[in-house]
């Protein structure tokens, strides 16, 4: 039996997560379920985010499902660390940015497939009146390197300014006060575009997708944006009936209001691949409905796209929608294989979305707070009954 390593975090991910355990269970999916603590309790209380015990059950088990943590600036972390770890050099790290790094998970995968139904999904007006665009959209995200990989300065030391002044245009920067200049590098590896670009044609071509676009920059960002082109181009040839498409990150913003439904399989970088996905959640239900797989050589973890809204934590019952969790869990059944049972959930999900009598506050466009059920909005555990009733 599968032991898999719950990291519910903070906030309403503690709501979230054992929504999506109730619906695992459901289908007969069977797993061990261990916890792992992470996110901002953590860092107050040990000055570390992501503690040692919970490294070493991922290290063993391989296999996580994650909800949500809190993160606050630099003071604010400082200021809520534990008196007596206070000044002991302790700094804050986002635990999700280090379990990526520290478990490479490169590939980081966030459909954006709208639910027939659903009325948060996006409209457009046409000629003939206003049209839903069938939005069914993957995007492939590299998960460990470009603007991530934190390698920045500002105020940088003397070797990092000697070695980037090797460089013609770095002239354009040098006698700036070196306290005013903020660097941060975007570092590309061919063997990591590999990845991700091979992963996206893989999944283009298991599940038919036509296009793989890939979303950066190269026309100006030469070196490392045309490196992912590049490289696509190439590994391209070895899918025949599938088609690379160059398309700019800020025109493809443009383009995802007009028309969303020509668009397959995206690929990018870590940074841009963070804006378009956001930018395609929003047709198709926002933070409620996105989720997420972080999949590595050994590892994955799967999380909603949502952060831990801190606002709704107190509320009971919960207000929050379930959705994005229990399809994040979805994808971890996908992962382990057991696609059967995915469907049932994601069908199941659909008929929920369809019939439109059991919405959570966010579907009805409310504004959230306690007094949202008066308005028809149902509770996250009701959200998830429902899903269970139609299973
Ligand atoms: P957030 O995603 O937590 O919430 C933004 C807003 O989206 C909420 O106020 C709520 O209106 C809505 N929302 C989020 N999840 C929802 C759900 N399941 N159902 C219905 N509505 C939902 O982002 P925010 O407010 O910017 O950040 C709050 C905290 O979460 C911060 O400390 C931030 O650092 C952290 N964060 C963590 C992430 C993660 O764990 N992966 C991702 C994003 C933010
Ligand atoms: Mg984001």
């Amino acid at each position: 039996m599968k032991t898999i390593v719950t990291m519910p975090g903070d906030g309403i991910g503690r709501i979230v997560l054992p929504e999506a355990i109730r619906v695992l269970e459901k289908t007969g999916f069977k797993a061990d379920y261990i916890h792992g603590d992470i996110g901002w309790d953590c860092w107050c209380k040990e000055g570390n985010a992501f503690p040692e015990e919970t490294v070493k059950l991922l290290e063993k088990h391989r296999i996580g499902l994650f909800g949500a943590i809190t993160s606050k600036p630099k003071d604010k972390a400082q200021a809520e660390l534990r008196v007596e770890l206070q000044d002991k050099g302790h700094v804050y790290y986002s635990p999700i940015v280090t379990m990526r790094q520290h478990f490479n998970l490169d590939i980081c995968i966030r459909p954006c497939i709208a639910f027939p139904g659903n009325p948060l999904n996006f409209i457009r007006k046409d000629k003939v009146g206003f049209v839903e665009p069938e939005v069914n959209v993957v995007i492939f995200r590299q998960n460990t390197e470009c603007l991530y990989c934190g390698v920045e300065w500002t105020n940088p030391p003397d070797k990092a300014m000697e070695g980037l002044c090797v460089h013609p245009k770095m002239k354009a920067f040098k006698d700036v006060a070196r306290e005013d200049l903020a660097i941060s590098c975007r570092i590309f590896t061919r063997e990591a575009c590999r990845r991700i670009i091979t992963a996206a044609f893989e999944h283009a071509k298991k599940f038919g997708y036509k296009s793989v676009s890939v979303c950066e920059k190269p026309n100006v960002i030469r070196e490392t944006s045309g490196m992912m082109l590049s490289e696509a181009k190439k590994i391209a040839k070895e899918y025949p009936g599938i088609t690379v498409w160059d398309v700019n990150i800020d025109a493809m913003m443009m383009w995802l209001t007009k028309n969303p439904e020509d668009y397959g399989v995206i690929v990018a970088g870590n940074m841009f691949g963070d804006i378009v996905s956001d930018g395609f959640a929003g047709l198709v239900g926002g933070l409620g409905f996105a989720c997420s797989a972080n999949i590595g050589k050994d590892c994955a973890v799967f999380e909603p796209t949502h952060g831990s809204a801190p606002k709704y934590e107190k509320l009971d019952p919960p207000i929050v929608n379930p959705i994005a969790m229990i399809l994040s869990a979805c994808m971890m059944l996908d992962y382990l294989e057991e696609t059967k049972k995915a469907e049932r959930i994601r069908k199941a999900i659909a008929e929920v979305v369809k019939e439109g009598k059991v919405r959570t506050y966010d579907m009805l466009r409310l504004k959230g707070g306690p007094d949202v059920f008066k308005h028809g909005a149902v509770n996250t555990r009701e959200m998830t009954d429902a899903i269970i009733e139609k299973l």
